[in-house]
């Protein structure tokens, strides 16, 4: 019904504010301050199945055989012609250290097949990277590798290798659909024939990856992040780079190199991380999306609450942070950087913003403010243009680094809507200091019900993964205060980004997708309307005390237009008369962006568009006009000053 509104063609925007139910007054004559050029940026780690089983477009799942240390789970055999298991005796390298040993008993041949993450994803007209590294008991072949339909019947596409030598050696092929439909409804099938015994490692399909990368990202979820224009990215976590143990926090240099190099690890999320995405992908990635990276540096926490002192046993962890800065920013005749320049990236990566550990609140014991000092004087010692991020924020002020400034803090807020709504309410960062540390909101995602959070149980039972309209509303509410705050709030990042439908561990996050298909939630359309329209200038804006709305009101000062975004969480219209101070003439026609809908509409894999703002020109705008608000809606309106 409220949609329908908006659907309708142009109109003129009323002229006066008399009928108005409330008054919008903006000081267009002076900013108020500069906005942060990085304000809108985003934050990922391994969780939800993000990378393995999302953004990291390797279909076969468990390439490597080492998500069980028993079986080899998601394999299985279509027939009884041959038995699988592990073989730790024959691997194909220290680094993967086990193989799957396929003995074929029978002259008939014998099908393996792999289930995917739920699923092989099928498009038409498509050409499929395969490889995998081989070796057989004697000369074996012809191996046929096929994408099939789940009863193992209709065959999507398929290439053969001749034969498979004695010794560990990478096969290659390419495998192309025809004029077929969409499906996940499929498998990998290898197939072989003769009494023979293959050991197989490192099976691997990927579909055309963004920008044609080898070994890169899958195009439909790129296509989102990049419209969403992020001018950084925050990795590897989250939670991704503490890890539960100290030997599973994310070691960016076990993560380089070839894929036969990378051991993966096992992810706090539940899973094991084949770490095919890993800090040199992450760094292509950010460039690809023109974006500059933000780094995590594991800092001597981990989830299971143990923690390096501070003193000479954590040196070797500082040193480790100093080696990954030098792998992303150092010249090509140091160390890392030439191992940079090796893996095809001589130019330096851009990192100005580099974040010691994260959540370092839950470390009780208060050895955070020892650790990061010592983080800190080491990497301001070599690198001192570098900005250093506390991950402790004002929040837990108790935890807050005493013996340094941080030049940033990381604030995270995990909230409902109806507490979004009172924190800007109550101008949350209006009052913070200006000559303070600078502001990086580094996770912050609204959720609906205060008394079900993200990481409970009953959050994923409750509601879909992805968050609707109700959710996206205290996500704009928060945008307001956030951006109209945007010269001290100078990043921010709504988390988590991905979800994989099939399984996940948190919700409500940004994006949603199974092998096939992806959408943005209706947050991630209320975080597009704002970050690609969003000036260099705040201006000064404020609503009548009693208005139910939210504001935040920018301006492009090179090109003169004016974002003045405005969020009704209430279910009724509110027309509101819009007074741009300080402007005699502006533009008689505005480009306005709604999206409205009722609060329990959302979005889903199978209605990917039922909430997506709707664009329209208005006329009529004068330096006073007046707009109607709909309910439960989130409008950013652009006029030109002439
Ligand atoms: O975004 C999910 C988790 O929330 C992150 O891993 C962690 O930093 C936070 O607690």
């Amino acid at each position: 019904m409220k949609k329908a509104l908006f659907m309708a063609g142009a109109v003129a925007a009323g002229i006066s504010g008399a009928s108005a139910d409330s008054t919008l007054k903006i000081n267009a004559g002076e900013a108020k301050a500069k906005s942060s050029p990085i304000h809108y940026g985003l934050m990922t780690e391994e969780i939800n199945y993000c990378y393995d089983g999302g953004l990291y477009a390797e279909t076969v799942r468990n390439r490597a055989f080492k998500d069980d240390a028993e079986t080899p789970v998601h394999w299985s055999l279509l027939d009884e012609n041959s038995t699988i298991g592990l073989d730790r005796e024959t691997p194909l390298n220290d680094k993967i250290d086990v193989s799957l040993k396929w003995e074929i008993r029978s002259k008939r041949s014998s099908r393996l097949a792999n289930e995917g993450w739920w699923g092989i994803p099928v498009h038409p007209n498509t050409r499929y990277r395969a490889s995998f590294y081989a070796k057989a008991d004697g000369t074996a072949g012809p191996v046929r590798v096929a994408i099939m339909d789940k009863e193992g019947r209709k065959t999507y596409a398929e290439g053969t290798v001749e034969s498979i030598g004695s010794e560990w050696a990478k096969y290659e092929l390419v495998l192309e659909t025809g004029n077929v439909k969409d499906t996940d409804e499929t498998q990998l099938v290898l197939e072989a024939g003769e009494k023979r015994t293959i050991w197989l490692s490192l099976v691997s399909v990927f579909p055309p990856t963004w920008n044609d990368r080898p070994n890169g990202l899958r195009k439909d979820l790129m296509q989102l992040l990049v419209d969403l224009k992020p001018k950084f990215l925050r990795f590897p976590g989250g939670n991704y780079l503490e890890g539960n143990t100290l030997e599973e926090r994310f070691k960016w240099w076990e993560t380089l190199g070839d894929l036969t190099e990378r051991p993966g690890h096992p992810c706090p999320w539940g899973y094991r991380s084949c770490d095919g995405m890993g800090l040199h992908e992450f760094l292509l990635w950010t460039e690809d999306m023109g974006a500059e990276p933000v780094v995590g540096l594991y800092a001597g926490y981990n989830l299971n609450k143990s923690y390096i002192p501070a003193g000479p046993e954590l040196d070797k962890y500082v040193q480790e942070a100093l080696d990954e800065i030098e792998y992303i920013m150092g010249p090509v005749d140091s160390k890392w950087g030439a191992k940079r320049a090796a893996a095809g990236h001589p130019e330096p990566f851009p990192l100005r913003y580099v974040e010691i550990g994260n959540e370092d609140w839950f470390d009780v014991s208060g050895s955070y403010d020892g650790r990061f000092a010592q983080f800190y004087d080491a990497i301001k010692a070599k690198y001192p243009q570098l900005k250093c991020i506390s991950s402790v924020g004002n929040e837990q002020s108790k935890w807050l680094v005493k013996s340094r400034n941080p030049d940033v803090l990381d604030e995270h807020y995990y909230r409902s809507t109806d507490e979004f709504i009172e924190m800007a309410g109550k101008g949350y960062y209006g009052s913070y200091d200006r000559n303070g540390p600078e502001i990086f909101v580094g996770e912050w995602a609204a959720h609906e019900d205060k008394n079900i959070r993200p990481w409970d149980k009953d959050s994923m039972t409750t509601f879909p993964a992805t968050p609707g309209m109700l959710a996206a509303i205290g996500d704009a509410v928060f945008m307001t205060e956030m951006e109209k705050n945007s010269d001290i709030v100078t990043m921010q990042a709504y988390a988590p980004l991905f979800v994989n439908l099939n399984e996940y561990q948190w919700r409500p996050d940004l994006i949603g997708y199974d092998a096939i298909r992806s959408y943005g939630s209706p947050s991630y359309h209320a975080l597009k309307m704002f970050s690609t329209n969003y000036g260099d200038e705040i201006l000064e804006a404020s609503l009548d005390a009693d208005s139910a709305l939210h504001c935040s009101v920018t301006r492009d000062s090179e090109k003169g237009v004016i974002y003045i975004k405005l969020v009704n969480p209430e279910e009724r219209q509110e027309k509101v008369s819009i007074q741009l101070d300080g402007l005699e003439k502006v533009a008689s026609n505005a480009l306005v962006e709604v999206m409205s809908a009722d609060p329990e509409d959302t979005n889903s894999i199978d209605k990917p568009e039922k909430v997506v703002p709707v664009s329209r020109k208005i006329s009529g705008i004068h330096p006073t006009f007046s707009y109607p608000v709909p309910g439960t809606s989130v409008v950013v309106i652009k006029v030109k000053a002439m």
